[in-house]
């Protein structure tokens, strides 16, 4: 990465929850570190950017998302995926292994490291499978693959069918005291379901996915965790009595977290209708009171953090049937914006809290960098320009995957400058070569 010597971010509104911040002030940054923040900070040497009337923050950092690199590389690839992130305000990612073949070795750990590196845009860590080809039926080499630089492990896509494999993954993941991300999804009750089961998959004649098929696998889990200690991360919580399960799992004490994606705080099952199957993913959009449940949930520290699941896909996977689509949105360009628009300027999260949930919350949860931009850290930076209404431009994506139902909708809060160790890796909407 090319590291610009001296950059000075000048007269933002400077948002840093891990310090406390929520003043205007200049933030200087020096060979890839924060030098300062003061009120006022002149340094001739240093290239300016203009930041008033926008946002400074941590830069966001994604713990659930998938590059598709390698195997799926028609989807997207960890370059396109990189541009994708570093467009959305992202300067780190986790993505699954759900790649082909699945990441379930130290020798897939490091083809995505290095390949990322390569890239070379923004800081990518990735998740290892826990079960060999994510199939739940035999552990996978857990700690080589932490040894090659495995964050965090998880069937993402999938479940862990078998309780005594995921009591056993929960016991070396304890030994490691790295997170397990656990997909909960009971699939003898999803059943071939394509959407929430209720009223709309009644009237619309689609298969319903039961709310209950999510929550009894949360409550296993939350039970293994309870056995084994292990730390346990529950991936995209859909539901209200799921929030409900983790806000109980937390008072007692167990080490949970859990992570809600942008879609469930911002579209119901009603989206559904029409058959976009740009609504169509896994776990399903669910009711009005679930979303409700969500946002509380997230306000209130119950649910931790934001995390996209960026799940990109061909045409091809999604003009079919709705039945037959593929699960999955394409999130990372539109993740900010929309939670700024539907819930800071709604009034239902504020402006610290959003970003928190985005960045010093993941970093603290998986033991990364950045998440904080106090004088000494890793320069990853994030500047949101709050005001500016733009339309969501599907082909004008970075990621391959042009698979949103937010096409034309409206938003502010757009990120307008990404700064990943000290260099600028997008400006105004407009990633680096
Ligand atoms: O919507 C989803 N898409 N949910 C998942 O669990 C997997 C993901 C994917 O890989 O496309």
């Amino acid at each position: 990465m090319k590291v610009l010597s001296k950059l000075l971010l000048k007269g933002g509104r400077v948002i840093d929850p891990s310090q406390k911040i929520d003043a205007v002030a200049d933030v200087l940054i020096e060979e890839g570190k924060i030098a300062a923040i003061e009120p006022k900070i002149d340094a001739p040497d240093a290239e300016v950017y203009d930041a008033a009337d926008k946002i400074v923050c941590p830069g966001l950092i994604d713990v659930h998302c998938h590059l598709r690199e390698p195997g799926l590389e028609r989807k997207e690839t960890i370059a396109s995926g990189s541009r994708a992130a570093a467009a959305g305000g992202f300067t780190s990612v986790m993505p699954m292994p759900n790649t082909v073949p699945v990441a379930d070795s130290p020798a897939s750990i490091r083809y995505v490291r290095d390949r990322a590196e390569e890239v070379g845009l923004i800081h990518v860590y990735p998740i290892g499978a826990i079960t060999k080809g994510s199939e739940g039926k035999e552990l996978a080499k857990m700690s080589a693959m932490a040894d090659a630089g495995a964050v965090a492990f998880s069937d993402d896509g999938r479940p862990v069918g078998n309780s005594r494999i995921m009591r056993l993954a929960m016991e070396y993941s304890h030994i490691m005291d790295l997170p397990l991300i656990a997909h909960e999804e009971d699939l003898d009750l999803v059943d071939d379901g394509d959407m929430n089961e209720g009223y709309v998959a009644t009237v619309m004649g689609l298969r319903g996915n039961p709310p209950a098929a999510e929550e009894t696998m949360i409550a296993r889990d939350i039970i293994l965790a309870r056995l084994t200690g292990a730390r346990l991360h529950i991936a995209h919580v859909s539901t209200a009595y799921g929030a409900k399960m983790i806000r109980e799992a937390k008072e007692e004490g167990l080490r949970i977290t859990a992570e809600v994606t942008p879609h469930h705080l911002t579209m119901t099952e009603e989206a559904v209708r029409g058959y976009d199957t740009n609504t169509k993913v896994n776990p399903p959009l669910r009711t009005a009171e679930d979303v409700e449940a969500l946002i509380v949930a997230l306000k209130e520290g119950v649910i931790d953090c934001v995390a996209t699941d960026h799940a990109p896909h061909t045409i091809e996977d999604k003009v079919v049937e709705y039945h037959f689509a593929a699960n999955g949105i394409s999130g990372f360009e539109t993740a900010l914006p929309l939670l700024w628009t539907d819930l800071v300027k709604e009034g239902k999260l504020t402006e610290t809290e959003l970003i928190e949930r985005m960045s010093l919350i993941p970093a603290k949860i998986f033991g990364l960098p950045g998440g904080t931009i106090a004088p000494g850290s890793i320069a990853d930076v994030t500047v949101i320009d709050p005001e500016t209404i733009l339309a969501v431009d599907k082909n004008a994506f970075y990621s391959k995957g042009k698979n949103t139902p937010y096409h034309g909708r409206l938003l502010s809060g757009w990120p307008v400058l990404t700064v990943v160790e000290g260099e600028v890796v997008m400006e105004n909407r407009v990633v680096k070569e």
